[in-house]
């Protein structure tokens, strides 16, 4: 059962599908699912990022990695200080409710590896202050290194680029194949009964666009297998822009990338008919995004074989690709486990390591890659597994 909206849900709910129902009759009754995902989530002062509701964490919608655990964190810290150890910065896009950053920053500072300064890109006005209630309780010494960014920084930055379970989160075009022409699919408002949840939206296909049609072709050509009429699914063709733009501000060290995602030739797999369009409502996953608009999050997986490709147009090298549960393991969460201070302690943290871990849980469908400019290191979270021939 899906929970129900509060009134003021519903009323934000409304308010965000009037501004998309403008927005298909300005464009003639139609729009991309792309323009419409983008709306949900961006849309000023009533997407999801945008506004105010609660998102992550336990009382939210979703809960992520460093929200299930700082042993999380604490393994990322470690991968870090092996970048930092000359000095160096770090930029995290996409920073949540901050934790991450927090547990990262103690972390250093216990190594004596704490950045110069550790940058924060956060595209939600009300994440953004969550952060910085957050990190305002860090020691003075630790916290005069945080600043948060308008915009990505003009000046490259010499160290590490965090980004976790931002990329399931950017725009993605839908489509499915037909009579073996491919078409997009899109959004059309239909009129509903106001009390009808929903907003009144259908999906409608139409004929894909060339940019599409291009990407689309360009795919189908690759993948080992042909896919079945009707297969539908998603591709996101934002990942190369947003990857020029944060890979130019990388000047020398590592962008560490995590998200639930596959190689492309897993993700375009012919059994997977559907594509890995997901929503997240109160801690609730469904395949819905048509409801509980502005109140919940759309997410799609990452083709992590994308992912590569734009990084290395870019000048970056792919230097390794692994399970997030290879990673942790290669970055000694058990001897974090280990250390507990007491018998509860351990216990608590050997629950949450296992959800990190458990191919189950997080541990298989959630991935890390390494991207790198000029950092020849061996890098210590990629040294138990290497799944770059998979990309
Ligand atoms: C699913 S949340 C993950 C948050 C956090 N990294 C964590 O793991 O808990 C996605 C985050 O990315 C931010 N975000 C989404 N698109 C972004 C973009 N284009 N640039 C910067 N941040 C973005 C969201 O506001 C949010 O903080």
């Amino acid at each position: 059962m899906m929970p129900a909206l509060s009134a003021e849900e519903e009323a934000h709910s409304g308010a965000i599908g009037a501004l998309i129902r403008e927005r298909i009759a300005a464009a003639g009754g139609w729009i991309p699912f792309e323009r419409f995902m983008d709306l949900a989530l961006y849309a000023p002062g009533l997407g999801y990022y945008s506004a105010g509701s609660v998102k992550l964490g336990n009382g939210g919608d979703f809960v992520t990695a460093p929200e299930v655990s700082d042993l999380f964190s604490r393994c990322v810290a470690r991968q870090c200080a092996q970048v930092l150890a000359g000095g160096g910065e770090i930029l995290e896009v996409g920073a949540g409710t901050g934790r991450m950053a927090a547990v990262i920053l103690e972390s250093l500072a216990a190594l004596d590896a704490l950045p110069a300064r550790y940058a924060i890109l956060e595209v939600s006005a009300d994440l953004a202050e969550r952060q910085r209630q957050r990190l305002g309780k860090l020691p003075p010494e630790i916290r005069q290194r945080v600043v948060w960014l308008e915009r990505l920084p003009e000046r490259p930055i010499n160290g590490v680029i965090l980004a976790n379970e931002v990329l399931d989160a950017l725009p993605c075009r839908r489509f499915t194949l037909q009579a073996g022409a491919v078409r997009e699919l899109g959004v059309a408002a239909e009129d509903v009964p106001a009390s009808k949840r929903g907003a009144g939206f259908v999906e409608r296909q139409a004929a894909a666009d060339d940019e599409l049609a291009g990407a689309t072709a360009a795919l189908l050509s690759e993948l080992p297998s042909p896919l079945p009429d009707g297969y539908t699914s998603e591709i996101c063709l934002r990942v190369a822009p947003w990857m020029a733009g944060v890979a130019a501000c990388l000047g020398r060290g590592l962008m560490l990338m995590f998200d639930y995602g596959l190689p492309r030739a897993h993700y375009y797999h012919p059994q997977r008919t559907a594509g890995t369009l997901r929503c997240h409502f109160k801690q609730r996953v469904h395949d819905d995004p048509y409801i509980n608009i502005g109140v919940q999050d759309i997410t799609a997986w990452v083709d992590f074989t994308r992912l590569a490709e734009a990084a290395v147009a870019c000048g970056l090298d792919v230097s390794g690709f692994c399970t997030q549960a290879a990673f942790l393991l290669a970055t000694d969460i058990e001897q974090l486990v280990a250390e507990a201070a007491d018998t509860v302690e351990h216990v608590r943290l050997a629950g949450e390591a296992r959800r990190l871990l458990l191919p189950g849980e997080m541990g298989e469908a959630f991935k890390a890659m390494a991207l790198t400019r000029e950092c020849d290191i061996a890098l210590q979270g990629f040294m138990l597994q290497d799944l770059r021939h998979s990309l």
